[in-house]
């Protein structure tokens, strides 16, 4: 898992995968800061860390090419950004083809990119939401794996909303993550269309 911060997400797929609902390693948990308070989550979890600073880095390419590298290392097969706040460029997409997941607190394609909870406030959608997609070389564009709705109340803050999306977003990634490693599932065009069981 790629993260920034928080790593409340990370939580979840900690949570989900001790309690067996979902099936899967979390091998290694990496962060491009070293003061993300997800990492001591991990630490926690018995999980391996490792903090890869991109300001330590001549270009994306050497950055993303150098965090490819630990993944491969270590037989990673599916990878997570979980509020990771750095855009995934050609060495790391081209590592992992259709493998890498990222989690944005709205319905896309609506409101991509940052602060995407008061975007939908000021825009004044009456629904917004979580989806789990795809990483692509578009920001916040890539194929939709799972989307939950959330309303928006005329008394909301982006701080409460924020907190109701988030809800969703921690049912939503493990399920996204089993989705996606169950391998029933193919592409056509965007659309990621799963297999009859
Ligand atoms: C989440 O809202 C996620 O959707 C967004 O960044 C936030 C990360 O939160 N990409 P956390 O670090 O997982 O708690």
């Amino acid at each position: 898992m790629l993260i920034s911060g928080r790593g409340s997400n990370l939580q979840a797929l900690i949570d989900a995968v001790a309690a067996g609902t979902l099936n899967a390693e979390i091998t290694i948990v990496i962060a491009n800061k070293a003061d993300a308070a997800g990492l001591e989550r991990a630490r926690a979890a018995g999980i391996e860390t490792m903090i890869l600073d991109h300001r330590g880095y001549a270009s994306r390419d050497d950055y993303d090419a150098a965090v490819a590298t630990e993944l491969r290392n270590r037989g990673v097969s599916l990878v997570c950004l979980a509020g990771f706040m750095r855009l995934i460029g050609p060495r790391l997409l081209d590592a992992f083809p259709n493998a890498i997941l990222n989690i944005h607190p709205s319905l896309l394609p609506a409101f991509p990119g940052v602060n995407a909870q008061t975007q939908a406030l000021d825009h004044g959608v009456k629904i917004s939401g979580a989806t789990v997609h795809l990483v692509t070389g578009e920001l916040d564009g890539g194929p939709i794996v799972v989307q939950s709705s959330v309303p928006v109340r005329d008394d909301d803050t982006a701080d409460l909303l924020s907190a109701r999306i988030l809800i969703e977003e921690h049912r939503l990634y493990p399920e996204a993550v089993r989705i996606i490693l169950d391998g029933r599932w193919r592409l056509e065009g965007r659309r990621l269309i799963r297999s009859p069981a």
